[in-house]
């Protein structure tokens, strides 16, 4: 059986480096926060060209935090991509504000700028850019947008670590930005975690004092009620030793979706939006017949395969209180869509079965007549 995705393959991969960082907290005897969370929280910026990060426990509560100590809370109304992780507007309503759902571009699986504006109301407050599989925003005319509305702009990169626009790295547009290092992400740990990136001194002081119960300035006082959410010292020194892989696994994901590309290019599949800054968490194609296409890779040829996400927020219960229209594009795409393996130590050996297994299914593209 080909899995959709495998992290404890990645780690394999990397055992030597996991376990040696494992032994360091062991024998380090810092557990909370401390210098493996620091050094962590460094390097992680600093490779993204951002002055701060702070670690926290998960990619939801970084959302949340970072809404928080950017000042959106109660009364605020964020819009949000109705077509994303759950986590994302649980954050949003996590923070006290209210999430108000925006339809997604068929191409990019990403916020459609134009609904996006036409959403702003005189409550909105922010703008939660989610790059979706990886997939940059067009951020110099989101951040145009939010500028002429006066929005705050909070970057949801929980699956684009690495990835870029017009050569600057995504999760430094934004006022604050917002990773997951949930195992099967790009950069993933051995647990939860989590990371909020800022340039703004103020912000980044704000995040780390609400990680940490209010406390600020070194004095175990809570300046404000907050809870715990901190990073894990162990997942901090995990990550650490797994980051100076990260750019060589962006890139073997960028191959295997040009692999992809070529293979089903004559296909009856709709193929993702294609981007040099693209990460490719996912590779999503669009099929009709979905769930037999799914069954049969499964039955016929052992692939596995995945949907993120099988439907949009403003039809899961959950949200239903902020669904006020339908959302065609994130409602199609819920029902079409299929996350093809593309984790390197999966994807490298199989992609041309896979692709070719899908080929087979679904079988050529219909010509257009001349
Ligand atoms: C786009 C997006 N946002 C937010 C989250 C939440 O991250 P976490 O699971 O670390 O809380 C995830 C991960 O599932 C995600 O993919």
């Amino acid at each position: 059986m080909i899995p959709q995705a495998d992290p404890s393959r990645r780690i394999a991969r990397h055992r030597d480096a996991v376990i040696e960082a494992i032994t360091a907290v062991v024998d380090g005897h810092e557990y909370i926060l401390g210098s493996h969370v620091e050094r962590f929280e460094e390097a992680f910026a600093s490779s993204l060209g951002a002055a701060h990060g702070v670690g926290v426990n998960s990619g939801t509560d970084a959302i949340a935090l970072a809404l928080r100590a950017t000042g959106i809370g109660r009364g605020d109304e964020v819009l949000v991509p109705a077509l994303t992780a759950a986590g994302t507007a649980a954050a949003v309503l996590q923070a006290g504000a209210t999430p108000r759902f925006v339809d997604v571009e068929l191409s990019t699986r990403c916020l459609d700028l134009g609904a996006t504006e036409a959403a702003v109301s005189g409550r909105t407050a922010a703008i939660l850019a989610v790059h979706l599989h990886g997939h940059p925003i067009d951020m110099p005319r989101l951040l145009e947008i939010a500028r002429h509305h006066s929005l705050v702009v909070i970057e949801d990169c929980a699956q684009a670590h690495g990835a870029s626009f017009a050569g600057r790295a995504i999760g430094t547009f934004g006022t604050a930005a917002a990773f997951s290092f949930y195992p099967t992400k790009n950069l993933g740990c051995i647990g939860d975690g989590g990371a909020v990136i800022t340039s703004d001194p103020g912000v980044a002081a704000r995040v780390r004092s609400l990680r940490n119960y209010g406390w600020q300035d070194g004095r175990r006082l809570s300046a404000t009620a907050a809870g715990n959410s901190r990073l894990d010292a162990l997942q901090a020194a995990i990550l650490l030793a797994l980051l100076p892989h990260l750019d060589a696994g962006n890139a073997e994901r960028r191959v295997l979706a040009r692999r992809y590309r070529e293979m089903l290019a004559d296909s009856a599949v709709g193929l993702p939006a294609e981007h040099p800054g693209c990460v490719y968490h996912q590779f999503a194609i669009t099929v009709a017949r979905r769930d037999e296409i799914r069954r049969l890779l499964r039955e016929r040829h052992g692939i596995g395969s995945a949907v993120h996400y099988d439907s949009p927020l403003h039809l899961q219960p959950a949200f239903a209180d902020f669904a006020d229209a339908p959302l065609p594009v994130s409602e199609r795409l819920a029902r079409e869509m299929i996350s093809l393996p593309i984790q390197p130590e999966i994807a490298n050996q199989a992609v041309d079965t896979i692709a070719a297994a899908v080929r087979s299914l679904v079988g050529p593209a219909e010509r257009k007549a001349a």
